[in-house]
């Protein structure tokens, strides 16, 4: 595995790899690396001749209030995990390199960017939009992959994409759980053992919702009321910022469960914020 820290690099490597005919996959990240990023990393590796990762804690998609600076760090043991899924690059500039003291453009993530996190963190989906604009430049990979995990981010990054004509094939990958249930997040460093059983409720309510919906529920404010229930009853220190059932492609809320939904939900337990969703069975089919 290469490893590169400056543009300069990755464009060459990139445009070398490029000219010998080569498909480029590109899996951006933060780092603090678990096995949600490596099924990323594995799903890259399967459908393209070179992968690149980039790992780059990028501070325009942090809140002034946001843990930027505790944001968890640790690049010898990412390279390591990296270098053993066989990727062929590794991108870890430094946020001097990545930004000139002149930056200035931030891509508007459009109206998918002011809903959910958007609402709570804002600027968040126009510091991620940018930066995944900026590395799509640098590297320009056949095809990029995202986690399901960050499911308002997925549809950003697509819909930026499709808008601006990149030419860049979004490819979606599932959430990676622990065997209890809960998503896979550098952020989980963060729970104590207390919290990691509180944090259970947004997978607990989640299933719950999505249980509903295979048995024939299509009404989206009773799932939302199951949601809430199991996150109100979870261990205190939990407190819910959003359960929803929305439209998966438009997020916009639904009423009834007529189209391709999902259910998303925002928690705070203790200090730490989470997200999680799942999709909605809308044919109301059993499983
Ligand atoms: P980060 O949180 O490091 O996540 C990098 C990628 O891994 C994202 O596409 C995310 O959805 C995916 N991912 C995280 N946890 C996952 C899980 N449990 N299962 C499957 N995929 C998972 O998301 C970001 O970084 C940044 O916003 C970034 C896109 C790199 C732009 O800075």
């Amino acid at each position: 595995m290469r490893r590169v820290s400056s543009k300069d690099d990755v464009s060459r490597v990139c445009a070398e790899v490029r000219a010998d005919g080569c498909t480029i996959g590109l899996v951006p990240t933060m780092g603090a690396l678990h096995d949600g990023h490596l099924a990323l990393v594995r799903a890259a590796r399967a459908q393209c001749d070179f992968v690149c990762v980039s790992v780059f804690v990028n501070p325009l998609q942090f809140g002034a209030s946001e843990d930027l600076g505790s944001y968890p760090r640790d690049l010898d043991t990412d390279a390591r995990l990296l270098a053993a899924e066989d990727v062929d690059l590794l991108f870890s500039p430094g946020p001097e390199e990545m930004y000139a003291p002149s930056h200035d453009v931030m891509i508007d993530p459009g109206a998918l960017g002011g809903r959910w996190e958007g609402e709570q963190r804002p600027g968040h989906f126009a510091g991620v939009a940018t930066v995944v604009v900026k590395l799509f430049g640098l590297v320009g990979p056949d095809r990029a992959f995202f986690g399901e995990k960050d499911y308002q981010q997925l549809k950003i990054v697509q819909k930026v994409v499709s808008d601006l004509d990149m030419g860049v094939a979004i490819e979606a990958v599932p959430t990676v759980r622990d065997a209890d249930g809960l998503a896979l997040s550098s952020r989980n460093a963060y729970l104590g053992a207390d919290e990691r059983r509180g944090a259970l409720a947004l997978s607990r309510a989640l299933r719950a919702a999505r249980q509903l919906s295979a048995s024939g529920e299509r009404d989206a404010h009773e799932l939302e009321k199951a949601m809430r229930g199991i996150m109100d009853t979870a261990v205190d220190r939990v407190v819910v910022e959003y359960a929803a059932v929305v439209d998966a492609e438009t997020l916009e809320p639904l009423a009834a469960l007529d189209r391709s939904a999902r259910a998303i939900i925002a928690a705070k337990v203790g200090s730490t914020r989470l997200i999680d969703n799942v999709a909605l069975d809308a044919a109301g089919g059993r499983r």
